[in-house]
């Protein structure tokens, strides 16, 4: 399996504990983020150790709140929304959050770094191959995507022209000019990089 990084963006997304039965409204679609972090680790009964990902969390009360799963220590983690929404309702539970990473339940950790923090403190490895999923960029078919890759993309209402700018040298990769929800991205992106593995390229 190639090991992949997704950063989600979720600029309405709760900042401090929420309602686990009302993740699209209160919780500022909340949702969406959980069925990404499906997508983005879970097969049919496994679990994707190569995968992290980073929800940047922008909605109130307590903006912003970064959360880091990796797949290689995650645990008590299963495949329905609830559950990972009560882990990230964990995380957000957490006192006195600062900028450095503090581990709520294993594989998981909360900071209040932004979108600007989160960039900037990247891995090497997470640098070296990263691409802005955006319907206006270039063909994903067109694409090396060999190596570690990094795919940033945004919620329903995608990044603002700040977050843009923020990363407007990095390639810009599109799956088409309809406009998917994140989750049904991250599945796309998921089978594109498999098969990319599969043929060695
Ligand atoms: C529902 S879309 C956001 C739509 C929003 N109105 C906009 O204009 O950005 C959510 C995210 O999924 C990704 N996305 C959706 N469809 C895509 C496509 N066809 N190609 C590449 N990325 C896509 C982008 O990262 C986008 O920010």
């Amino acid at each position: 399996m190639a090991s992949r990084t997704y950063i989600i963006v979720g600029n309405k997304a709760a900042t401090a504990p929420f309602h686990l039965n009302d993740l699209a409204g209160a919780a500022g679609r909340m949702d969406l983020l959980c069925r990404s972090v499906s997508a983005a680790f879970f097969l049919s009964h496994d679990l994707r150790r190569d995968v992290v990902i980073y929800l940047v969390l922008r909605g109130g009360p307590a903006p912003p709140r970064t959360i880091r799963i990796s797949g290689t220590d995650v645990k008590y983690m299963s495949p329905d929304e609830r559950n990972i929404a009560g882990l990230i309702r964990k995380a957000l539970s957490v006192e006195d959050i600062d900028p450095r990473w503090v581990v709520s339940t294993p594989g998981i950790q909360v900071s209040s770094r932004d979108l600007v923090d989160l960039l900037q403190g990247l891995s090497r490895e997470e640098r070296a191959n990263p691409f802005h999923l955006t319907e206006d960029g270039g063909p994903i078919d067109e694409a090396d995507l060999g190596g570690y890759v990094t795919f940033l993309l945004g919620d329903h209402n995608g990044l603002t022209p700040e977050q843009e700018g923020l990363i407007d040298d990095w390639p810009r990769l599109s799956l088409g000019r309809t406009s998917y929800h994140t989750d049904h991205c991250i599945t796309v992106l998921n089978h594109t990089i498999d098969m990319r593995a599969a043929k060695g390229r």
